[in-house]
């Protein structure tokens, strides 16, 4: 979303850029552009086109990019961070004067069709819950930093800031075309990820056994199909 020109030739970062897909979709918007992908883990393709590249770096260490960058890019990092203001500022620091940040982050809180969180004794609460306090309690992180982010943003010394809010529903169930398509992605994304965003949380985190985690998750996994509710992003 950020304002860049056409023809944007400068330097990117993409913090903790997973499979690296934004990175390559970038490098091929923006072929004079140089796009820096940096992650924990070495997922990323060699495929990729002449102006993407990809490091191994964690990004709550201390920075030594040698020159700012024109673009930073941080997408789904909820539940990464521990300390997001000191991330936010490392960010504010290796920016060019005149450039942009950019934060996609999640409010990972089941909310109901109507606005309100829903907070009723139910098997989709009790995962969120769950996981959310998990990360928050063993791993420091939290795992709805959406909310947080603008003043964060703002501390920094950031400013012409821009917030949008968009709900993203978990299945099909919104009546608005955009949103049913979008949740059916997001439900699909959801109910074939649930074991990878919640095992390593549930075994090394919350100590359960590997069997119990399952049934956590299968348990979700059919609550999801039942009962409506969105995230917030
Ligand atoms: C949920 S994925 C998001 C991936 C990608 N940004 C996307 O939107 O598809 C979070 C990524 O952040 C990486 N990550 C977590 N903590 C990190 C850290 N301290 N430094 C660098 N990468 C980190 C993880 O390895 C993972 O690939």
């Amino acid at each position: 979303m950020a304002p860049l020109p056409k023809d944007f030739s400068g330097s990117v970062l993409d913090i903790g850029c997973g499979t690296g897909i934004w990175c390559m979709d970038m490098g091929d918007a923006y072929p004079s552009a140089t796009i820096r992908g940096v992650d924990l883990s070495p997922t990323q393709s060699d495929w990729v086109p002449p102006n993407v590249f990809f490091e191994i770096d964690d990004v709550e260490e201390e920075w030594t990019y040698s020159k700012p960058f024109d673009y930073v890019h941080s997408k789904i990092m909820a539940g990464s961070i521990r300390d997001w203001p000191k991330f936010v500022g490392q960010c504010f620091e290796n920016l060019r004067e005149g450039g942009w940040v950019e934060f996609a982050d999640w409010d990972y809180t089941p909310f109901l069709p109507d606005g309100t969180p829903d907070t009723r004794n139910n098997a989709v609460v009790t995962w969120h819950k769950l996981m959310m306090d998990t990360v928050l309690e063993k791993a420091g992180a939290t795992a709805k930093p959406g909310p947080d982010i603008k003043q964060w943003v703002l501390d920094a010394g950031f400013v012409d800031v821009k917030e949008v809010v968009f709900r993203v529903p978990i299945g099909g169930w919104a009546k608005d075309p955009k949103l049913k398509e979008t949740g059916r992605y997001y439900g699909l994304s959801l109910e074939e990820g649930v074991e990878g965003i919640s095992l390593a949380i549930f075994t090394r985190l919350a100590r359960m056994s590997y069997q119990q985690a399952m049934l956590e998750c299968s348990t979700f996994r059919q609550a999801m199909k039942e009962i409506r509710f969105y995230h917030k992003l």
